[in-house]
């Protein structure tokens, strides 16, 4: 039933795209972006503005559901192509305040999305750079209503408004994937991604906040993403979700453990303080992640069941990070500027790190037809053993592929059913700030044995 429902919805989704017209112009004097707390009428107002300013470089649409109030769901899109995919430039998303109560994240990617906008039209050469290369999808809010229920009650509950309106916790909501590839892990690793037709029951009724970014994950390929919590101030990476059933304490490695930690570092280590060894935890009783490098494994801090990130890596090509911003969940409104002048490199950094890798295209090789749905394996061979990566990407639409690798030497397979497979060795070294490695495969068709009788 449900694997009816998701393959459909996926090839449905309509987005539509907003036209600046959409947003009354009257009684506004300057475009000029200003640090407060953006209500949900503002932060629409907002980005439309940035799409005003900059219309060439950006997109903005709304996912295929609203609230459960019935507010849209927005985005807003970076590319030189906005409103397409381009073969071989990665896809990048930053959701935030998916908890209605934790709205750093919000603040931070309206200001990210102005700062874009304005660096491109002043020719920063890094940014133009990075949206030329890059397509980058910025959802300020995923709980809208939330929001409302929080800054209504003054935004000081460490729990009023962190769920939607129907009183569900939207980071546990997504279908748990986790415990199909741990079910699975015993007697067969290669089942490890693209998991989502192989859910067969769900603990909760999916909220349509829910369905709405599941939506989006199983139609954009995204190749990395991050979603903006508050509460704490750490990088979290996969898997959330405990193998052995422990609430706490129990690391939860994941095939790309290396990989998970290059990301969750690469913020870490441009945030002003997430990686910040003398600096002191939350809360008294806290681990102190400053002496961790900024960084945890989600299931070593606590276990989470139907989060968003693990979603993301078992059900699409994505790899997907937690960032928790800060102590306050609801940020004072007069911090706002020094927490952008904190994240800002950080958050550029990481969307850089979709460009680590290799990339390329799987195409026939006699016809030249590109190949879409081909598994690419992994592996790893830099010590002279050889480890698999039991975590297939697969390719997309034009046949291109995206995957993520930190530095090393691999050995490549892409196979498809109806073609020989092929192998390519090759020694990924990253570049600061460059592009992946580009390692494109021709696969010869299998014609069959009935060919030569
Ligand atoms: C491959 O192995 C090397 C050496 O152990 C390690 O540094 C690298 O991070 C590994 N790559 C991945 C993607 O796990
Ligand atoms: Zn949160």
């Amino acid at each position: 039933m449900l694997r009816i429902m998701f393959v459909t919805t996926a090839v449905m989704l309509t987005v539509s795209y907003l036209v600046a017209a959409d947003v009354s112009t009257e009684n506004k004097d300057s475009t000029s972006f200003q640090f407060k707390h953006h209500n949900n009428k503002e932060m629409f107002e907002t980005l439309m503005d940035v799409h005003e300013k900059c219309p060439a470089i950006t997109t903005v649409y709304r996912l295929s559901e609203n609230s459960v109030e019935g507010r849209p769901l927005i985005v807003i899109v970076f590319s030189v192509h906005p409103k397409i995919h381009k073969p071989l430039d990665p896809e990048f998303k930053y959701i935030a305040n998916m908890h209605g109560n934790e709205v750093l994240g919000r603040e931070l990617l309206l200001k990210l999305a102005d700062y874009l906008c304005e660096e491109y039209k002043a020719g920063n050469a890094e940014i133009v750079k990075l949206i030329t290369n890059t397509r980058i999808h910025l959802m300020p809010s995923m709980n809208p209503d939330g929001w409302q229920k929080s800054t209504d009650d003054g935004g000081s509950n460490y729990l009023v408004g962190r769920n939607n309106a129907a009183g569900i916790d939207l980071n546990r909501n997504f279908p748990d994937l986790d415990r199909i590839v741990f079910d699975n892990e015993a007697y067969d690793k290669n089942i490890n991604n693209h998991l989502v037709h192989m859910v067969d029951h769900l603990s909760f009724p999916i909220q349509p906040e829910t369905k709405a970014v599941m939506q989006l994950i199983m139609t954009v390929p995204f190749v990395a993403s991050a979603n903006l919590h508050g509460g704490d101030l750490v990088a979290n990476y996969p898997y959330d979700a405990s193998r052995y059933g422990n609430v706490q304490g129990e690391y939860a490695k994941s095939p790309d453990d290396d990989t998970f930690k290059w990301l969750a570092m690469s913020y870490a280590t441009h945030h002003a303080d997430m990686a910040n060894p003398n600096r002191v935890p939350c809360r008294g009783g806290d681990t102190n992640f400053g002496k961790e490098g900024g960084i945890t494994n989600g299931a070593k801090w606590y276990s989470v069941r139907g989060g968003m990130q693990d979603f993301n890596y078992l059900s699409s090509n994505d790899f997907e990070i937690t960032l928790e911003l800060g102590c306050d969940k609801y940020t004072s409104e007069d911090a706002l500027e020094h927490e952008w002048e904190k994240n800002k490199n950080a958050l550029i950094n990481l969307i850089w790190q979709s460009h680590i890798g290799v990339k390329g295209q799987v195409y026939n090789e006699y016809t030249g037809k590109p190949l879409a749905d081909a598994f690419i394996k992994v592996v790893n061979i830099t010590n002279g053993e050889e480890m698999p990566i039991f975590h297939d990407v697969t390719s997309v639409h034009d046949g291109d592929y995206y995957r993520l690798l930190t530095d090393g030497e691999y050995r490549i397979i892409a196979s498809m059913q109806g073609y020989f497979p092929k192998t390519e060795v090759v020694v990924v070294k990253n570049e600061y700030h460059g592009e992946a490695k580009i390692l494109n495969f021709g696969l010869k068709p299998d014609v069959g044995v009935q060919w030569y009788h």
